[in-house]
């Protein structure tokens, strides 16, 4: 197993500190490190958006009060990960060089402000990031204190400036080649947008083309690639110091701006900034949607990962930043290291006084002392981890499910005219299917049409409009090998530069392993509803579940039908189908239904392939159980998301993981965890 952070291979506890704010209070350091030994915090990130503090004029650089800190810290057992500060850049680098400020899809430079305000393409802003990174790792690298290396924050954001439209030009002519292909992949004819010179392309503009969907989907895989590029430059700046202190960027995990797994390979460890709206309504959906973002994250790299930020009590930013309530804090918390983190941090250590983020909760609020709620709920977490530390480490997540979630499909289906403009739904349809397997404990990875399927017993497809290159032929090869495939409606629609698969649907050879033909697709208006009823023999309950939104009209084509459509022109025609395929089955859901269908099916395919769960309980609603494996002992975290105590009866040879003591029940008050541990399943070799 590697540890994500060799130099100190522990659960880390801590969060982003700037004490870059305070270096006027002169007490206000020593008093931080009280307090962080009173909450178990052992790691702090430290400069991220200090630029202004490590480069106060151009050329003079002051490291002087960055050694200080992570010395003390250090002394006192608090280990550094060490931002590079692109994410926000100092003004007179703005005042005097106008070309690193971004220019808004209007056409129009912004003026100094904010962060993430830069281009990404301008040579001086790029040399500016190399020149600090650079001084940063020859000063630092080296330092024991300091084990992972935060390169910027947050990625984000476009830039339309005339050096990022020349470089989209390019990139558009070294993936085209000619005009010819540009116009025929883009669909250029259409509305007589044919191109006839390169340096016609531009981007998508507030008040220019974008009708072209292909154009759009363009643009925003050049929107990562220029990103991941200067990741890339500002990584092997740090890098060429020192080879072997890895490096992490602060992900968003459902963000839609970037194609997160296009970053896998540059980074040595996935971390991600987890902010749900606890207490928005029902916690159990939230804790699913929290859980499938934990997922998501972790599959990117398919190793354990960090939570580099969450909030210890509420945010400054959501509509409405609701204090999270007691034993929430812990609860979420250890909901991220059951997804496999290797880390608890926090935005942000102390709240700053001033400006922007000062109401964003803190461990440590203005009143300066230990003596908070807040600060008792992250003391508690920090025992946990403290106790969890050494058993924990070096577990890990291996699902067999992989459920598909890719971001170009993302934009495409959501760039689509029709067939529902008032909301396709994709995103909220792969995390129902999620759900269905989260609540019933069975592992998932989501992973994008790029990965490999080898690993997988099931792969779940849902709404796979665009395939990208290969896709289809690996989802065919999976299928023929004996994998089990669930497929939707709306599939299988179009190429991966968005145009429309030809000789019918899904394209790409996929009618025959679905064994069925898509021929139409009904749209439902708001309100509209049908209903898939199963047949007989199907392994489904028999009773008549609600559909809506989509209804693909298919014809079997060798498929055995499971389910019909229970009304409308269509009534009778197939809503579920199985077609044997190869050594493998492909499963066809031919319309949107409602977690109740997903429940079932879920179960049948659960007891159909002897799928792992993490339990093997009957688990009440609101109680979630998830596993990290391990050679010698696999962990089990048993989680209370419903507002009622309950009761889990557990299976034999079970102890808990913090007192050792042999259990054979847990008592769960509302917001209750409990770790247990059990014999280890192993580690299949699986490292990438
Ligand atoms: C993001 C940023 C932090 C901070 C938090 C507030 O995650 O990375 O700098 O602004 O949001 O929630
Ligand atoms: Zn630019």
């Amino acid at each position: 197993m590697k540890a994500v952070t060799p130099r100190f291979p522990h659960l880390l506890h801590g969060g982003d500190y700037n004490p870059e704010q305070w270096l006027s209070y002169p007490d206000v350091l020593a008093k931080d490190i009280e307090l962080m030994k009173k909450a178990h915090v052992n790691c702090v990130s430290l400069g991220i958006f200090a630029w202004s503090h490590l480069e106060p004029e151009e050329g003079v650089y002051d490291f002087s009060w960055l050694e200080t800190i992570i010395a003390k810290l250090y002394e006192n057992g608090i280990y550094t990960i060490l931002a590079t500060p692109s994410g926000a850049r100092p003004r007179w680098m703005a005042q005097k060089y106008p070309e690193v400020l971004r220019v808004a899809n209007n056409g129009v430079r912004n003026a100094y402000g904010d962060r993430h305000n830069h281009c990404l393409t301008s040579p001086i802003y790029r040399d500016k990031v190399k020149q600090i990174n650079t001084r940063l790792a020859q000063h630092f690298a080296g330092n024991p204190a300091v084990i992972l290396w935060h390169i910027s924050n947050e990625y984000s954001g476009a830039c339309y400036c005339p050096l990022c439209r020349k470089a989209f030009t390019q990139w558009v002519k070294q993936k085209y080649g000619t005009l010819e292909n540009l116009n025929h992949a883009w669909w250029a004819d259409f509305w007589s947008h044919t191109y006839t010179s390169w340096d016609q392309v531009e981007p998508p503009l507030a008040n220019g083309d974008s009708t072209l969907h292909g154009l759009n989907l363009d643009w925003k895989r050049f929107t990562t690639d220029q990103t991941v590029d200067f990741m890339r430059e500002e990584i092997r700046a740090v890098k060429q110091v020192n080879p072997t202190l890895p490096v992490t960027a602060n992900l968003m995990g459902f963000f839609d701006g970037l194609d997160y797994f296009r970053f896998g390979d540059d980074l040595d460890v996935v971390s991600w900034d987890n902010y749900p709206c606890w207490h928005q309504g029902d916690n159990v959906a939230i804790a699913a949607q929290a859980a499938a973002s934990h997922d998501l994250m972790r599959s990117i790299k398919r190793a354990p990962w960090l939570q580099m930020e969450s909030t210890p009590s509420m945010t400054n930013w959501q509509d409405v930043s609701k204090l999270k309530r007691p034993g929430m804090h812990e609860l979420s918390s250890l909901q991220a290291v059951a997804h496999g983190a290797q880390s608890v941090q926090y935005f942000q250590w102390r709240k700053s006084r001033g400006s922007f983020e000062k109401l964003h909760g803190a461990v440590v609020d203005h009143n300066g002392e230990g003596n908070t709620r807040v600060f008792h709920d992250v003391e508690k977490t920090g025992e946990w981890l403290q106790q969890l530390d050494a058993k924990i480490y070096p577990t890990r997540i291996q699902p067999r499910v992989a459920l598909i979630y890719d971001w170009e499909n993302r934009w495409a289906v959501e760039d689509a005219k029709g067939p529902r403009n008032s909301g396709l739904h994709y995103l909220e349809t792969v995390l129902a299917h999620h759900r269905a397997l989260w609540e019933k404990g069975i592992a998932t990875d989501l992973i994008d049409m790029t990965k490999s399927l080898d690993r997988y017993k099931l792969v779940v497809a849902p709404m796979n409009y665009l395939y990208r290159k290969g896709y289809a032929e690996a989802l065919r090869q999976f299928v023929e090998n004996g994998g089990t495939l669930v497929g939707t409606y709306w599939s299988g629609i179009v190429d991966d530069t968005d145009l429309c698969c030809l000789g019918g649907m899904p394209g790409q050879g996929m009618m025959e392993v679905f064994g069925i033909w898509n021929e139409e697709t009904d749209a439902l208006y708001e309100g509209e509803t049908n209903t898939l009823v199963p047949e007989t023999g199907s392994g489904l309950p028999q009773k008549a579940y609600e559909v809506r939104e989509l209804c693909a009209l298919v014809h079997a084509q060798g498929a055995q039908v499971l389910a019909a459509y229970g009304s409308d022109f269509y009534q009778g025609t197939p809503a579920l189908t199985v077609h044997p395929y190869g050594k493998g089955q492909a499963y066809y859901v031919a319309a949107r239904t409602g977690l109740d269908f997903l429940r079932d099916f879920y179960e049948k395919l659960r007891l159909e392939l002897a799928l792992p769960r993490a339990l093997q309980a009957e688990l009440p609603a609101g109680v979630i159980a998830t596993r990290r494996q391990g050679d010698e002992h696999d962990f089990v975290f048993l989680q209370n998301y419903g507002d009622s105590e309950q009761v889990v009866q557990l299976p034999a040879g079970m102890t808990d993981a913090v007192t050792g003591e042999p259990v054979d029940k847990v008592q769960l008050p509302a917001y209750g965890i409990s770790v247990l541990q059990t014999a280890g399943s192993g580690l299949a070799a699986w490292e990438e």
